[in-house]
This record gives C-alpha cells, sequence and structure tokens, in this order.
C-alpha cells in the first residue's frame, strides 16, 4: 500500500498529502468509492453538506475498516446555514449523516460576502474545536481579505483553505499569502475536471517523458507546490493511480511548462458565487 506524506496544520494536527474528492457522487456511489479508496491507502475524504452524500461517506469510512485515527474526513457548511446557532445545528446533521462521533475538517463552503455571515459561523466553528467535535477548522474558496477579516475579529486563521486550483487556475498570490499565514493550501478540481487538460501536448509530453500518466504528473504538480490535492474519481484503477504520485519528480522546468498558458477559472468567483 502507498505510503502518502503528511502535513502538519497550524494547529498542530496532520494532514495527508492527498485526498479522494467525492463530488458529484450520490450516497451509494459515494460508499463504494470511499470503502474501495481506503483499502487502496487513501486516508483523506473530502465531502460537503451540499453534496448530499455524507450518508453514503459514512458508510463507506465505516466499511473501509480504517483505525479512526488514521482517518481525516472532511466535510462543509453549506451557505444556508451561515449564522453562530445555524452553524452549530449544521454541523451537528452532518455529524450523523457521517455517523462520527467527530469531524476532522470542518469547512466553512464559500465565503458569501453578500450574505456577510461568515465570521459568525467561525466563531460557532471556533467553539467546536474547542469541544472537540471537529479537529482542525478552516474555509474554502476564501479571499485574503475574507481570512484577514476573520484573523482580525476573532485571533483565529483557518488551517486550510479549500480552493480551485489547477494547472489552468495556478493562483500564485493566493499561495503565497497561504505560505505566509502558515496555511495549507487544498486542490479542488486538481484535474481541471479531467477536461482537456488531460490532452495538452505540455502535460503528455512530460508524461510521456516520465513513463506516468497526465493525471500523475498534474497531480504530482500540486503535490510540489505544496498543495493537497482531492481528486475525484469513482473508478478503482485511477483512484489507485491518482494516488501513486509520490515515486517521481518532476524538475524546475517541468512544473513551469504545465502551467504556463493562459489562465481561467472552471468555477465560480468567490466575490459573487452564491450557493445555498
Ligand atoms: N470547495 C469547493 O467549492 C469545491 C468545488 C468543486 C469540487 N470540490 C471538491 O474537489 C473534488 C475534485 O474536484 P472535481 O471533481 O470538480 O474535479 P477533478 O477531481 O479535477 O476531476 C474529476 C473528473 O476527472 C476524472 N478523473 C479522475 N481521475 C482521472 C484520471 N486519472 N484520468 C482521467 N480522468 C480522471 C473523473 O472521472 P472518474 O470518476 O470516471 O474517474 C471526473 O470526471 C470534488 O470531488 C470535491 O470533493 C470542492
Amino acid at each position: 500500500m502507498i505510503d502518502i506524506p503528511v502535513h502538519t496544520l497550524n494547529d498542530g494536527t496532520k494532514l495527508p498529502a492527498l485526498g479522494l474528492g467525492t463530488w458529484p457522487m450520490d450516497d451509494a456511489q459515494a460508499e463504494e468509492a470511499v470503502a474501495g479508496a481506503l483499502g487502496l491507502g487513501y486516508r483523506l475524504i473530502d465531502t460537503a453538506t451540499n453534496y448530499r452524500n455524507e450518508s453514503g461517506v459514512g458508510r463507506g469510512v465505516a466499511r473501509g475498516g480504517v483505525p479512526r485515527e488514521e482517518l481525516v474526513v472532511t466535510t462543509k457548511l453549506p451557505g444556508r446555514h451561515h449564522g453562530y446557532e445555524e452553524t452549530l445545528a449544521s454541523f451537528e446533521e452532518s455529524r450523523r449523516r457521517l455517523g462520527l462521533d467527530h469531524v476532522d475538517l470542518y469547512l466553512i463552503h464559500w465565503p458569501l460576502p453578500r450574505v456577510g455571515r461568515y465570521v459568525d459561523s467561525w466563531r460557532a466553528m471556533i467553539k467546536l474545536r474547542a469541544e472537540g467535535l471537529v479537529r482542525s477548522i478552516g474555509v474554502s474558496n476564501f479571499t485574503p481579505e475574507h481570512i484577514e477579516r476573520l484573523e482580525k475579529e476573532t485571533g483565529v486563521l483557518p488551517s486550510v483553505n479549500q480552493i480551485e486550483l489547477h494547472p489552468l487556475f495556478p493562483q500564485d498570490e493566493l499561495r503565497a499569502f497561504h505560505a505566509a499565514k502558515g496555511i495549507v493550501t487544498e486542490s479542488w478540481s486538481p484535474l481541471g475536471r479531467g477536461s482537456a487538460l488531460l490532452q495538452d501536448p505540455a502535460v503528455v509530453q512530460v508524461s510521456e517523458a516520465l513513463g506516468v500518466t497526465p493525471a500523475q504528473v498534474v497531480l504530482r504538480w500540486h503535490v510540489q507546490l505544496g498543495a493537497v490535492p482531492v481528486p475525484k474519481s469513482a473508478d478503482p484503477g485511477r483512484q489507485g493511480a491518482n494516488l501513486d504520485v509520490f515515486g517521481f519528480d518532476l524538475g524546475p522546468a517541468q512544473m513551469g511548462v504545465i502551467a504556463d498558458r493562459a489562465h481561467e477559472r472552471l468555477g465560480g468567483d468567490p466575490e459573487t458565487h452564491e450557493e445555498f
């Protein structure tokens, strides 16, 4: 089984260097995918209330039979539950659906700056962590401005910011901000959603030179940036290959050429995207 390196978060806990995404799986698909992935060696699982598959993820975790302390199960607070009391109640529902005593990593899914209640949610998450119901707390799709507001108003920085990150959108400035603040970057849509990126001539050329697949090249690029990708695959063969990126290195020129292109988002802009 593949031994996955770990990052140490700013709260002292450990985060595996690569995990499994579960959107857009339904409960049944998530159960199969998570149970299978744990058997392959995955130890970080990414879900969200809004994926509507927390029950399936929980069943997959139970079936996987991995010692609880080895696992990092992540879920996320939806926009409709922003607010202090709302966050506490929403978390309890997530925990029940997952069937877990505690959640390892709990993230605010989107900042929704127009709604303006993410600081209230953050205070609730600080309480959940203090009570031991959540091990680590973080955010997703937050900009430096949103993170600085959390720090100023609560004194507590997120451990993780999960953001759109792939060679089509490499987020150099935001990653530098995270590094300066001691926040680990997680990459969503790390494979560019399995799109044209995996057929891109530069990526294919590097993959042929190294004797690995284009997806492995892209995931290795994330790992060498120090970001934690959470690729989604429901296919056991692709899940296994996606995890097998710790036995080769990209040289500096290869790192550069992979992201040397016009940059574009595939998903929403955190300043305006509203997802409830
Ligand atoms: N925080 C947020 O706002 C946010 C937003 C979007 C996503 N996410 C998280 O990030 C995870 C990953 O993002 P994503 O699902 O959008 O995109 P992704 O992981 O970049 O791409 C997934 C797609 O690539 C395919 N794929 C996976 N491995 C492959 C391989 N080795 N070769 C070829 N194709 C491959 C998958 O199909 P198969 O299943 O058939 O392999 C699927 O169609 C999500 O599942 C979710 O957990 C978070």
